[in-house]
């Protein structure tokens, strides 16, 4: 059950060894994204293993449950513009940090060992400043062997408000947590890492959910009333294609930013395909009264549904369907096209990686520094352009991917030349989404994008001072290489 990077990390050593700032060379200035005088909000946080009924009544539970306050899947809404001040501390048996998904923080608070902090290991303590800048759906999640904690169950949200919001007449906001579960007859979790499932498309949950449970969420709305759908893919794994029912649908925000809207029907086949780490704003009209709207994964053969929505009489009338556009938001900083600099990473299959940083003994206390905390799996099995993070005797940091520059553009463009999907994530940056050499898309702000076998994407952004992550949210992926990282300086 245990890894053996999860021994290592339960060992007290992890405490004592003082992240070298030269495993990651010199570190950059951090930048903040708030005024130093912005409301403060703080939060204790804590994650610790707890026993969960996952299976649902007269089943046995499951023990070894990864949750923040003792609350599986925790959600919390913030107002936009407020800093939260964190006090977390580590309840589990093995090391943790936490890392804020999304959203612009300063990089010394993004939670990634060894690059912007060391691990916390077990009883120990770690403030964090998260600033919140940006309206939006975010998560946040360990970045430390997030195979095993996310895969049992270490997420929770953070909605972040917008007052203007506020404005937008909806009757009733109702999430969707896209997360399964890899649980065996017994209730209890099975490994989640798996050789066949790194080398490929993931090792799926044994078990679906929504929201937690196996059973999917029927919730009742106003009959003609106006729903704000907000789904994620939680999932360690799963790509999913969102669709429902009904015509009277319209995208609103992709990873919690604001587009102009489109109808669901006007896409490709109608779905919005979401990978691990991706969330959808949508709003969905109301039938009238009895009438119910299915939201469901389209992907696989049998469509699976995620939720009912049942119409109740409220009093509403029936009109014509409008999508309610949400705000945009205008602080996200955004990159000057015509004087980007062009890079191009692929993302491939690690046949053919190099060793680029010469290995270190494992005797050096540093080298056990980064088994403990570049949390990776044991096997390395992608790369991205050759570079894979190192993994299991592999004690190495990789340079980085590039050395970009504070406030410079920058334009990256991410082949994908393997057999399989991967969403690609940027640490610290929300990004625009340029172009797609297989679709047509409307450009959209995004931290997360999708890139399909074959497919080469573009996406662009305003580089921000810090030591940075780029990796597939597939989280076996990640931790068998597909991970890179840029220093912005
Ligand atoms: Cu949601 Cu680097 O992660
Ligand atoms: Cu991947």
């Amino acid at each position: 059950m245990m890894t053996r990077r999860g021994f290592l990390l339960g060992g007290a050593a992890a405490g004592t060894l003082a992240l070298s700032p030269s495993a990651a060379g010199p570190l950059p200035p951090a930048v903040d994204t708030l005024p130093a005088d912005a409301p403060v909000r703080r939060l204790t946080l804590s994650a610790a293993e707890m026993e969960v009924p996952l299976l649902g009544p007269g089943r046995p539970a499951t023990r070894r449950f990864c949750a923040y306050n003792g609350t599986p899947l925790m959600r919390l809404r913030a107002p936009r513009g407020t800093r939260l001040k964190v006090d977390f501390t580590n309840r589990l048996p093995s090391a943790t940090t936490v890392h804020w998904h999304g959203i612009r923080v300063p990089y010394l608070s993004d939670g990634v060992a060894p690059i912007t902090q060391e691990p916390i290991p077990p009883g120990a303590a770690f403030a964090y400043d998260v600033p919140l800048p940006d309206p939006g759906f975010y998560f946040f999640h360990p970045h430390c062997d997030e195979t095993g904690q996310v895969g049992r169950g270490l997420v929770a949200l953070l909605m972040v408000d917008d007052p203007a919001e506020a404005k937008v007449p909806f009757d009733l906001e109702h999430v969707i947590v896209v997360k399964d579960w890899r649980l065996g007859a017994d209730g209890q979790f099975l490994e989640m890492f798996t050789d066949e499932g790194a080398s490929t498309a993931g090792t799926f949950g044994t078990v679906r959910a929504t929201n937690g449970a196996v059973v999917p969420p029927r919730i009742e709305a106003p009959a003609f009333g106006d729903v704000r759908v907000r789904a994620i893919v939680a999932d360690a794994t799963r790509v999913i294609d969102f669709g429902c029912d009904t015509e009277d649908a319209a995208i609103l925000a992709c990873d919690g930013q604001a587009i102009p809207p489109i109808l669901l029907d006007t896409v490709p086949d109608g779905v919005w395909r979401m990978g691990p780490a991706q969330r959808l704003d949508v709003h969905v009209r109301m039938p009238g009264p009895g009438g119910e709207v299915k939201i469901y994964d389209y992907r696989t053969a049998e469509p699976y549904l995620l939720t009912t929505l049942v119409a109740v009489e409220r009093g509403k009338k029936k009109r014509p369907f409008r999508p309610l556009a949400l705000p945009v938001a205008k602080e996200v900083p955004m990159p000057d096209l015509k004087r980007a600099t062009r890079l191009e990473f692929l993302v491939q299959t690690a046949a053919g990686a190099i060793a680029v940083a010469p290995s270190l003994p494992p005797d050096d206390p540093l080298a056990k520094a980064l088994i403990d905390s570049v949390c990776v799996g044991d096997k390395t099995f992608w790369a991205i352009s050759r570079n894979s993070w190192g993994a299991g005797a592999d004690l190495r940091l990789p340079p980085p991917l590039e050395t970009l520059k504070d406030g410079q553009s920058y334009i990256l463009s991410i082949s994908n030349v393997t057999k399989h999907p991967h969403p690609m994530h940027l640490h610290g940056h929300i990004f625009r989404v340029l172009s797609s050499s297989r679709k047509k898309m409307p450009q959209y702000l995004a931290d997360t994008v999708l890139v399909e076998p074959n497919e080469s994407v573009e996406i662009a952004f305003k580089a921000t001072s810090g030591n940075w992550v780029f990796h597939c949210h597939i989280l076996e992926h990640m931790d068998s290489g597909l991970m890179g990282w840029f220093r912005v300086a």
